[in-house]
């Protein structure tokens, strides 16, 4: 007995097409015209659209950073991000400076043990290289790999606490090219925008809004152009993550056109935010936006929508990473140095991308389920379980209603914030029901915003070193 999804909208990457999903167990055992409904449990899917679960590859749970913790731990985050349709996560661990990357490991998956909802995944932050020339760390890495964490972040910002250097940057790149390991990369010049931060507080500048002046989108594109040509002579695979504006942008085309191994994603944030809607510099409710990088003029959207359409850009995430605004963000009051710096996200991602990418025909829903699914999966190496509804993989499977009219508010939302980035917006296309490994977990039109599987049952995705699936 299975259970068969019939009647509705085949989408993959490639086409659409009338057909239907028989899914046995946690697998999906058929995908075909009119299969035969004797012995299966029938879902309805007529008007919905049957695609992969999400799957959001940015995602920071439960994360100490700027003096608190992100507010969602694994259960409210993974929870948060099944409702939305997002049926894996690959949050980060991060290296404590002083100490291993086992360790770090070890930390983020006991925070993720018995909590998480969906199934998960990590990649590793190295902040730091221990023993001569770091062969000891370096050494951590192999295991990494065998442990399934095949993806290594490194942080050109955020001096004294994640920053790294560039020897360091281009060790573990060399490290990273031998075992066909992806190398993720914030790409910002933490070191100038320090000397800018520093300026504006001596001048007096420090609401939020200064937060955003202090970073430029030149600091951002020059150390996108770094980081990809020191992976170009490391002969690594590079992915810039949460990439914000068009010097940045146009810094990737450059390295990609001269044949870098080099990949993005942009966040939901920059594509439909910005400094001129959202921070414009006249009150305290801004610290809801201060993110990193930081939201951009409303003329890097269309360069970034352009770019999700024509390839240059790969994947769009969310950098999920919450604080309340009540007693979180309020740490930084007086001081924009002292906001926690992140947004949550992980919810609405599908449904920002759906309603301003497939609604006003930016990008078509191949296409979307390119950018949510089927490229994070193959670029993180887990095209064997996840991003598609085909035969043999998880079933990890979303109907989804592009008819479907939803207020985002944070009154109904999963994620643990008191408030949303996109308050009031009236989108238009959602999540009608959930699979994740066969399981039913949300049903968003008989049990709205609820989670229906039990809290715990998520698993963490081993992953294979592919070099980003352009090695
Ligand atoms: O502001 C952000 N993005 N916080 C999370 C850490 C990071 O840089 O991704
Ligand atoms: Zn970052
Ligand atoms: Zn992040």
């Amino acid at each position: 007995m299975g259970t068969l999804i019939k009647n509705g909208t085949v989408v993959s990457a490639k086409d659409s097409q009338k057909l239907d999903v028989l899914i046995v167990g946690e697998r999906i055992a058929e995908v075909a015209a009119n299969i035969s409904a004797e012995g299966h449990e029938v879902v309805d899917a007529t008007g919905l659209l049957v695609m992969p679960g999400g799957i959001d590859v940015h995602t920071h749970l439960d994360m100490p950073f700027g003096g608190t913790t992100s507010a969602d731990d694994y259960t409210t985050g993974t929870q948060a991000a099944a409702v939305g349709g997002t049926t894996t996560v690959i949050d980060f661990a991060l290296q404590n400076q002083s100490s291993t990357l086992k360790d770090a490991l070890d930390t983020w998956l006991k925070k993720s043990d018995n909590k998480a909802c969906v199934d998960f995944s990590l990649h590793m932050a190295v902040t730091n290289l221990h023993g001569p020339e770091g062969a000891e760390t370096l050494a951590e890495m192999d295991e990494m790999v065998a442990a399934g964490i095949s993806s290594f972040k490194l942080f050109m910002a955020y001096p004294n606490v994640l920053m790294v250097n560039d020897e360091l940057m281009f060790r573990v790149m060399q490290k990273a090219a031998e075992l066909n390991a992806l190398c993720l990369i914030h790409a910002e010049n933490g070191s100038a925008i320090d000397v800018v931060v520093a300026q504006m507080i001596a001048e007096g500048k420090t609401e939020p809004h200064y937060h955003a002046l202090s970073r430029s989108p030149k600091a951002e594109a020059e150390a996108t152009h770094r980081a990809i040509a020191l992976a170009d002579i490391a002969g690594a695979a590079v992915y810039i993550v949460h990439l914000s504006n068009e010097d940045a942008l146009a810094a990737l085309k450059f390295m990609q056109g001269r044949g870098a191994k080099a990949l993005a994603e942009t966040c939901i944030q920059y594509l439909v935010l910005s400094i001129e809607d959202q921070m414009p510099g006249k009150s305290w409710e801004e610290a809801k936006y201060v993110f990193t990088p930081p939201l951009r003029e409303k003329k890097n959207q269309e360069p970034l929508w352009e770019a999700l359409a024509d390839g240059a850009m790969s994947v769009v995430s969310t950098d999920h990473c919450p604080f309340r605004f009540a007693d979180q963000k309020e740490l930084g009051r007086g001081d924009f140095r002292k906001i926690p710096n992140g947004g949550p996200g992980v919810e609405n991602r599908l449904q920002i991308l759906w309603h301003f990418g497939v609604n006003v025909g930016r990008i078509t829903p191949e296409r979307f389920v390119e950018l949510a699914a089927t490229a994070p999966a193959r670029i993180f190496g887990m095209e064997k379980q996840k991003g598609a509804v085909a035969v043999g993989l998880d079933a990890d499977v979303l109907l989804w209603d592009p008819t479907a009219e939803y207020t985002i508010s944070a009154k109904t939302q999963k994620m643990a914030t008191d408030y949303s980035m996109f308050e009031g917006w009236k989108v238009k296309g959602n999540a009608a029901k959930v699979y994740s490994r066969g399981e039913l977990v949300v049903d968003n039109v008989a049990k709205p915003g609820e989670f229906l599987g039990t809290t715990g049952r998520g698993r963490f995705v081993r992953r294979e070193a592919n070099a980003g699936g352009i090695g």
